[in-house]
């Protein structure tokens, strides 16, 4: 390559928006109906609207999934792998004991946001402890479906102002 000049594939990141990945956990597909004393009557599907809307607001591309399943999640966080910017992720009850999603959050390389609707230090101990606290770039909690703009706030303020 001569010196100076760009690779063309560097030269296209530089146009693309940043790729925020928001990752939901079990049961969050229930939200509306699930303990709304908890966890509010906002459904998935709205949180998920609003997160798209805010994302062109902030000029990122956001990209949702929501599974019941930790196999499934670890997938996606797999292929998530050189095409997501940021992670936001609520892995919801699989926060307190999944070293799978742990070691696949470990594995993608990018920042992650841990998210909860609800704060959880207010609940039983065993909601307590996270795996993925300690790797977390930081952790949103407490603020219902707001946890999530703000994670998405925060995500957009991560990403290099290059692949803005
Ligand atoms: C949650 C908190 C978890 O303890 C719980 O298992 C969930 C939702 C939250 O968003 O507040 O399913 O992650």
């Amino acid at each position: 390559m001569v010196k100076g000049q760009k690779s063309a594939p560097a030269e296209k990141r530089l146009q693309q928006p940043a790729r925020v990945l928001v990752i939901h956990g079990p049961n969050l597909n229930l939200l509306g109906d699930r303990e709304p004393e908890i966890y509010g009557r906002t459904s998935l599907a709205e949180i998920d609207r609003r997160l798209r809307a805010l994302g062109r607001e902030l000029g990122v591309t956001v990209e949702t999934f929501q599974s019941n399943s930790e196999g499934a999640i670890v997938d996606r966080i797999q292929q998530a792998r050189g095409r997501a910017d940021v992670l936001v992720i609520n892995p919801a009850a699989y926060t307190h004991t999944s070293v799978a999603i742990r070691d696949a959050v470990g594995a993608l390389g990018v920042p992650v946001i841990e998210v909860h609707l609800s704060n959880v230090y207010r609940r039983e101990p065993f909601r307590h402890h996270s795996t993925l606290a300690d790797i977390a770039h930081g952790r949103i909690m407490g603020f219902g479906p707001e946890s999530y703009m703000l994670a998405l706030r925060a995500a957009a303020g991560l990403v290099p102002s290059s692949t803005r």
